[in-house]
């Protein structure tokens, strides 16, 4: 079957030269629905990935500056990651029965490997070297970062058997989509509301750009506001739930004494300060996690994307007295604590605790900085903010182009390339307008340089 325009879905994405990948994008609109990807200007097709890397079907190679979706903190395939994760799993040829290997099973169900036991204690004793993690005692693992949220705010709820606890978020944060992970996303306008949430102030005009964020915030409103939350629910008030920074909501870094004064206010009124790490964890913000990088100590941090390198596994971690509040089963399922998500928690472990990832991820990180502060001279950029190796490029209008299309265009653009066929990999924008800038932290400095030059001159050449 070959794709035509008139029997194209209006939504399907298609690019010029793109014969083998076209095809695919227009099968897939047969086998799957649309509402299982978010939509993107290039909805790429993945045939191969190594390294910082990807490839299409038509042998273009992509720089990732997503790392998946900061997933990919090692860079996608490492082979002594490979190599690990199968050890950890222990297959040998089974004796006598030649068409199984023996080695750890693919269950956790109703059942305890050893390969999970000790990713749970290798983890533990990580989170709890880095400063800010004390209180960090156990692990409930989870089969997503959703998952991973809704359950430690289960268990930040069952404070109050009576079932009448509050919840604080703050306000355009992303935790997830589904349960109590989407009842703390977003704000109280944008959909209809559980009750059990009320949404705090995030101060997103203080750090929307890298100057502002340097200079002091007026904490005082903030600190008013929860007060006033204090006086009106009392002891109702059980957990407070934020991101480090506004991921999904649109690449905002506040002031680490904004974080810290969540962090008091919380200690101060025996309120659970829940830090959702799942897409900071395992070196993102420059610390191996953003608590250390923040100061603060969390009482429960949700752990996800970068904890597996790219393995479907998550958890949210926390004090044994706080999970102690849910029963047997109240935290299980199917996959949670599953052995092949905990032999990638330890091969990704090996290479942070033995390698110098972090150092490398930090030297990275001058270079985005740079880049992105010369891109910010284009009409085309309003600001760039970020922090680590997560950064965000907010667009701006230009010509007969709104702000959400620049954004669109240049996802697009970039992913079609230069002339020499070097095409970057970014995802859709976040919030509309912002482009989120996160490579593997192992991508080598110079190679980031040549891709960021290719960035450079396709954005300067928008709206002329
Ligand atoms: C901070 C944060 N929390 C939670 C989630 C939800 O994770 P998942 O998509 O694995 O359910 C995400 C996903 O992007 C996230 O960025």
């Amino acid at each position: 079957m070959t794709t035509s325009t008139a029997t194209r879905p209006a939504h399907l994405v298609a690019h010029e030269g793109e014969e083998a990948s076209n095809q695919f994008r227009h099968d897939l609109t047969g086998a799957e629905p649309s509402c299982l990807r978010t939509r993107t200007p290039s909805m790429a097709v993945l045939h191969r990935s190594a390294g910082s890397y990807h490839y299409t079907p038509e042998g273009r190679k992509l720089a990732d500056f997503t790392s998946g979706v900061l997933v990919a903190n090692l860079g996608h395939n490492p082979k002594r990651w490979w190599k690990r994760v199968i050890e950890y799993m222990a297959l040998e040829d089974a004796a006598g029965e030649s068409g199984y290997h023996e080695g750890v099973t693919l269950t956790s169900y109703n059942a305890v490997t050893e390969v999970e036991l000790e990713a749970s204690r290798r983890l533990l004793a990580n989170l709890q070297a880095a400063p800010g993690g004390k209180r960090l005692e156990q692990i409930l693992w989870a089969a997503s970062g959703s998952e991973a949220v809704q359950k430690g705010l289960w268990a930040g709820l069952a404070k109050r058997p009576q079932g009448d606890g509050i919840i604080l978020a703050t306000r355009h944060g992303f935790h997830g989509k589904k349960g109590l992970s989407g009842a703390v996303t977003g704000s109280e306008t944008d959909k209809e509301r559980d009750p059990r949430v009320r949404f705090i102030s995030f101060p997103k005009e203080e750090c929307k750009t890298l100057q502002r964020r340097r200079e002091p915030i007026d904490l005082a409103p903030y600190r008013a506001e929860l007060e006033a939350l204090k006086a009106e629910f009392g002891d109702r008030l059980s957990v407070l739930i934020t991101e480090p920074y506004l991921g999904g909501g649109g690449s905002y870094h506040p002031q680490k004494e904004y974080m810290q004064m969540l962090a008091q206010f919380c200690q101060e009124n025996d309120i659970l300060f829940f830090l959702d790490e799942v897409q900071a964890n395992f070196g993102r913000t420059g610390s191996m996690y953003a608590y250390s990088e923040y100061g603060v100590e969390p009482d429960l941090v949700s752990l996800g994307k970068g904890l597996g390198n790219g393995m479907p596994v998550d958890a949210v971690v926390g004090r044994a007295d706080v999970f102690a509040r849910l029963s047997f089963g109240e935290g299980s399922d199917t996959w949670s604590g599953h052995p092949l998500g905990c032999a990638a928690v330890l091969a990704t472990l090996d290479e942070f605790e033995q390698t110098d990832v972090l150092e490398q991820g930090r030297r990275l990180s001058v270079a985005i900085e740079e880049n992105l502060v010369k891109l910010n001279e284009l009409p085309a950029i309003h600001a760039v903010r970020g922090e680590g190796t997560v950064w965000g490029i907010e667009c701006e209008a230009v010509g007969q182009l709104s702000a959400d299309e620049v954004a669109a265009e240049i996802v697009r653009l970039c992913y079609l390339g230069d002339e020499e066929g070097r095409g970057v990999h970014l995802l859709g924008p976040l919030a509309g307008k912002v482009i989120r800038v996160a490579p593997p932290l192992t991508m080598p400095v110079a190679e980031l340089q040549e891709y960021f030059d290719v960035v450079h001159r396709l954005v300067a050449n928008l709206g002329r």
